[in-house]
């Protein structure tokens, strides 16, 4: 299995928006990228089928044909907590079900990038969290900090979790969900040293374009997944992350 799973330090951070980018860099490399966001709440009708925005987000940016069913194969109508949606609609989060999908776009693809929902701890069911999907994918960690008010603490507690699951850390990367928060230098330089153990990939600059993720925010972040790809075999590397528990 190769993937990558992506969290961060609350919903609406720029786990999409990172995952996106993160897609089309390694796409760029010449690897197969699929994304995946396996449980979703809320949907819009798409040609009279219920969609969710960051499954599409994830799809448009990969370069692997995938089917909906499989990139997305928990859709809630109603945006709100998942296990919440799940509960309401009589369904039951199965993680087998989710890691059946995750292989299977695993088949055609280099990597698999995983967004979670919410953050680390978010419940899916009234057993299991984030963090149970991603033990179950068994696949390198990415933590977007969504650099704001109140992000260190946030950071620093969803890390303290990532490392107690056991599962490989790939780093952390900043992401500049707003436009003008000050003091980013110096956030950055906390975080490095509070996340020490995490390596820091890169960051991301506040895109003007939020509707997709587009060649000048590519050129403009420096994540350092590149980098690495530059200097090691590109599949050794994926492959490197990948840990069998
Ligand atoms: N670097 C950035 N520059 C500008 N806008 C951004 C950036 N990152 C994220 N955004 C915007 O912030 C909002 C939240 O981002 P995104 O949807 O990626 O968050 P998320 O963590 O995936 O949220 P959710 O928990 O709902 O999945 C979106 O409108 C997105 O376009
Ligand atoms: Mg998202």
């Amino acid at each position: 299995m190769s993937g990558l799973f992506v969290t961060g330090t609350d919903t609406e951070i720029g786990k999409t928006f990172v995952s996106s980018l993160l897609i089309k860099i390694l796409a760029e490399e010449g690897l197969r990228v699929t994304g995946m966001k396996p449980v979703a709440s809320g949907a819009n009708k798409v040609a009279g089928v219920l969609k969710n925005d960051d499954a599409l987000f994830l799809m448009q940016a990969s370069n692997v044909d995938a089917d909906y069913k499989s990139v997305n194969p928990y859709l809630f109508e109603p945006a709100v907590a998942p296990h919440i949606a799940a509960e309401q609609a009589g369904v039951e989060i199965n993680l087998d079900k989710i890691k059946k999908c995750f292989e299977q776009l695993q088949t055609k693809s280099d990597v698999v990038v995983v967004e979670g929902v919410g953050g680390w701890y978010a419940p899916l069911s009234e057993h299991t969290t984030v963090a149970d999907l991603a033990e179950t994918l068994c696949i390198p960690i990415i933590l977007v900090v969504g650099l704001r008010l109140g992000c260190l603490n946030h950071a620093l507690l969803t890390a303290q979790a990532i490392r107690q699951s056991g599962l490989p850390i790939a780093g952390w990367i900043a992401n500049h969900v707003e436009k003008d928060f000050v003091f980013e230098n110096e956030n950055i330089k906390t975080l490095k040293h509070f996340l020490g153990d995490f390596p820091f990939i890169g960051s991301v600059p506040y895109a003007l374009n939020h509707d997709q993720v587009t060649q000048a925010d590519q050129n403009q972040s420096n994540i350092k997944i590149k980098e690495y790809l530059h200097h090691i075999n590109k599949k050794t590397l994926i492959n490197n992350f990948t840990v069998k528990k």
